[in-house]
């Protein structure tokens, strides 16, 4: 049975608390305006910044992503976010200090560094690198360098809070996206927001994880779409506008729309371009 989906009181006003690559603040209004009436469940597997998510702050909800440094961030900030804000009050805004800060996860002793230093590690660089860019290497090392920003806002507590309220009521998981199929049930409603199928060979970007997402895992995920269908289960997934995933697709609902692209270091790159919005209902 569907009922309509619980949502925090106005006054919360959450939204994305990192910069992220593909992050869907720009396309909100579109995204909104195709969300189902009525669902139980929210889902999103590819949570990444989070910004539909976050926009509609849904009561119910399960967020989940294959990077683990983004998801032990989220797991900070629903439940220890005091001593996340107290531990970002001490980061500084240095060349050398970045560097210092950044090289921890090549120590052998990362691991035993504690889910709050990490997840203030991560927005302190999220803040503070070239861009906002994540970009890990083959061992999984961040290596952006740093952006040189005058006044860099890694200690925004408002934000924070607002995130921790609406995280509260979230389950959150380090897994890939099929992982949903585990659990999910009729009445859910799933968000997909994957790496994009790249515009050209040169354009790619599929470095938010040390894991590729090479066109394997778009057609996983496409049969992943068809076993939700059958089963009756809505979802919406965002993907680039190009000849492989049109096809992919093409038994769906399939609508092409405008999006500006923020994180691309080339200016003349950051133009508006099409990318789709696929439906099952
Ligand atoms: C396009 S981004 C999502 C952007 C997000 N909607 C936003 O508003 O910021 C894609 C996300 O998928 C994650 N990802 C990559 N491979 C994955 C997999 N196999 N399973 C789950 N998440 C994966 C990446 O770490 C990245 O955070």
């Amino acid at each position: 049975m569907n009922s309509f989906a619980l949502q925090f009181p106005e006054s919360i006003s959450a939204s994305p608390v990192i910069k992220w690559a593909g992050g869907k603040r720009k396309l909100l209004p579109e995204l909104k305006r195709r969300l189902p009436s009525s669902y139980n469940r929210y889902l999103e597997p590819f949570i990444g910044g989070g910004a539909l998510y976050f926009d509609i702050a849904p009561f119910d909800a399960y967020i989940s992503d294959i990077n683990p440094e983004l998801v032990n961030l989220y797991e900070v900030i629903r439940d220890d976010v005091e001593a996340l804000i107290s531990d970002l009050s001490s980061h500084e805004n240095s060349l050398e200090y970045y560097n210092e800060i950044r090289a921890l996860d090549r120590n052998p002793n990362y691991t035993n560094i504690s889910p709050v230093r990490k997840a203030s590690r991560f927005i302190y660089l999220n803040k503070t690198c070239f861009n906002g860019l994540y970009r890990v290497n083959r061992k999984g090392f961040f290596n952006v360098p740093f952006g040189r920003y005058a006044n860099p806002n890694f200690l925004n507590k408002e934000s924070l809070y607002a995130a921790s309220e609406v995280l509260q009521t979230a389950q959150i998981e380090c897994a890939s996206f099929e992982n949903i199929l585990n659990f999910v049930k009729k009445g859910d409603f799933i968000y997909f927001d994957p790496p994009y199928i790249p515009l050209s060979q040169t354009a790619s970007f599929t470095s938010y994880s040390k894991e590729d997402f090479g066109m394997d895992k778009q057609v996983q995920l496409k049969s992943l779409c068809d076993k939700l269908s059958a089963m009756g289960i809505n979802f919406m997934l965002s993907n680039s506008d190009t000849p492989i995933s049109n096809e992919l697709y093409s038994e769906y609902n399939v609508e092409k729309i405008f999006a500006s692209r923020s994180i691309n270091s080339k200016a003349d790159r950051r133009g508006k371009i099409a990318e789709i919005i696929v439906r099952n209902y």
